[in-house]
């Protein structure tokens, strides 16, 4: 077992990261005396390890909120879910919220918890390998708009986040990828070392060997940790962690939530802020095909869609919360493991990367 410390003086916590935790009374997830805790988990999760979950609370009064899966769900109408499902059983201040499930549990989950009675305690049980390296540390959390993704939420730190590797034994071999963009975008921003890594170990955490994935997600987490505790509130190097974001949102948004998961999204996303950071000449040239040879041995798409008009992205990507004063505050790259804040970039440019970036 392993923990990694967010210092956040006040708000400082534990991320507990092992394997077979679930079912055990286990010190990540101790309510404080005559606590009482909603479990909030979706249609897929919750048949798998919510019972575990349950029975790792001791006496403690348990209740459960199962909402439907899915990103098209993470919606002003199913955060309210939650909301009436507090004020149905009469929580009080004193109501830890747990969240159990993918990122978008976590996001929903954790902005009805800073938003009930104007913020209550919240616990992440991530279950997703998204959500285990990169989601449910940090606290962002919120929902999507029809205009764009995470438009609303708040930043909510959770008091703790316990991780169970054995979770992703269950975990599609699809969104297992889209967890790997996540990992992929932190050493590309940030740690050169990492992405060597990441090369030399890509069979390994294919196979999901449990050691591996234990360092990978130990080190993802590490990263992200330093980078919160820098700039909690994004108004400076935690921007670095929104590395493809911007095109990603852009794409999610035009696709309606439905063609790509968010990790998808982000990998096709890198590679076009890649292209720009090489057609600027802000890195040497090599830099993408190196990025999306790794992706693609992750079974991570790579190209954006041919019929995705790089105005029509343009467009969207100026409701993105990363516009600032009217220019795009984009994250592109000066070598491996070095990103950068970029407000440079123009309109051609940017839609001359799309235009790399669709299959000829
Ligand atoms: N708050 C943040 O800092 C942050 C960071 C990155 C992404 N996000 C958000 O996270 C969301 C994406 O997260 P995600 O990829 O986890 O999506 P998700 O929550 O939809 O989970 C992916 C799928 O895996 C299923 N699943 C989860 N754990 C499972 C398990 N152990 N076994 C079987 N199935 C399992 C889920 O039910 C879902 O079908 C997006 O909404 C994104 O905006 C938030």
């Amino acid at each position: 077992m392993q923990t990694i410390r967010v210092e956040l003086a006040e708000r400082s916590y534990t991320v507990t990261v092992g394997s077979g935790m679930l079912g055990a009374a286990n010190a990540a997830i101790t309510l404080p005396a005559g606590g009482a805790a909603l479990i909030v988990s979706n249609e897929t999760v919750a048949p798998l390890y919510l019972q575990a979950l349950k029975d790792s609370f001791a006496n403690t009064q348990v209740d459960t909120l199962i909402l439907p899966d899915g990103e098209q769900f993470k919606t002003l109408e199913y955060w309210s879910r939650i909301i009436d499902k507090l004020v149905d059983i009469r929580a009080t201040r004193d109501i830890t919220l747990v969240t159990l499930g993918g990122g978008v549990i976590g996001d929903l989950g954790g902005f009805a918890a800073a938003c009930y009675m104007r913020g209550i305690r919240f616990i992440q049980v991530p279950t997703s390998l998204l959500a285990q390296v990169d989601a449910s540390v940090g606290g962002k959390t919120g929902f999507n708009h029809t205009q764009g993704k995470n438009l609303v939420g708040a930043f909510h730190q959770p008091v703790s986040v316990l991780i169970d590797i054995e979770t992703l034994k269950t975990l599609p071999e699809r969104d297992f990828s889209a967890g790997m963009a996540e990992v992929v975008k932190i050493a590309a921003v940030r740690d050169a070392e990492f992405l060597n890594w990441l090369e030399s170990n890509n069979k390994a955490i294919n196979a999901r060997e449990p050691e591996v994935l234990i360092s990978l997600i130990r080190r993802s987490i590490v990263n992200k940790a330093e980078v919160v505790a820098r700039d909690e509130r994004e108004s400076g190097v935690r921007a670095l962690l929104n590395f493809g974001h911007s095109f990603a949102h852009a794409l999610e948004s035009l696709t309606g939530y439905t063609k790509y998961l968010h990790g998808e999204a982000v990998a096709i996303g890198m590679l076009v802020a890649t292209r720009l950071s090489e057609q600027r000449n802000l890195c040497a040239p090599g830099l993408s095909d190196r990025l999306g040879k790794l992706l693609r041995s992750f079974g991570l798409p790579v190209d954006m869609p041919d019929d995705a008009l790089p105005d029509e992205i343009l467009e969207l990507m100026k409701l993105d919360k990363k516009v600032i004063a009217g220019s795009y505050r984009l994250i592109l790259l000066n070598a491996a493991g070095q990103g950068f804040i970029d407000s440079n970039s123009n309109n051609k440019q940017i839609a001359a990367a799309i235009v790399a970036s669709q299959p000829r």
